[in-house]
């Protein structure tokens, strides 16, 4: 329990942990800007034995949408979400990307009808590891580093 005096424990709402370190605040950004009235503790260069260094990112008195957790997953594969509930953790989700991928990334090819009209974007998932999706508009292929949010 060394590291809870590094962070404090929450009693109750939202744990995300296992961030890669330098995708954290690309994680913070995609929560819904109402976050920002909550408490949050947000770490980065935690040391982890699974990962090295980690990034961490806890939210007081919130818990996240599945939309917000599936958004999660295409910038933290492997991040964990625990829900917490007077002071235990109630439930632990393991990220997972969504085969479809609608409306939350803007497609890099800025020719696609997405970005020239107003349409919704969608990709399909192709890869997990490395994550590789398609635009189902253009076709483009796009992965972790071409992903920019709508
Ligand atoms: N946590 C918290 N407040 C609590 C309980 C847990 O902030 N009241 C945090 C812990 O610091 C940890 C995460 O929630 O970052 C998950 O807690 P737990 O499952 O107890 O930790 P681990 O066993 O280390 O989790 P994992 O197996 O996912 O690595
Ligand atoms: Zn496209």
């Amino acid at each position: 329990m060394k590291k809870e005096f590094v962070i404090p424990a929450i009693k109750d709402g939202s744990v995300i942990d296992h961030i890669p370190s330098k995708a954290t605040f690309r994680v913070m950004k995609l929560l819904d800007p109402k976050e920002y009235e909550h408490t949050i503790n947000i770490a980065l260069n935690l040391p982890s034995k699974k990962m090295g260094k980690k990034g961490l990112i806890k939210i007081s008195s919130r818990t996240l949408t599945e939309e917000e957790v599936n958004k999660i997953a295409l910038l933290a594969p492997d991040a964990t979400v625990n829900i917490i509930k007077d002071y235990e953790v109630l439930k632990k989700t393991v990220v997972k990307v969504p085969k479809i991928v609608e409306n939350i990334v803007k497609c890099s090819n800025p020719n696609c009808i997405t970005n020239v009209e107003h349409v919704a974007t969608r990709f399909l998932l192709l890869t997990e590891e490395p994550l590789r999706m398609h635009c189902f508009y253009c076709e483009r292929v796009m992965g972790r580093d071409d992903i920019s949010l709508l």
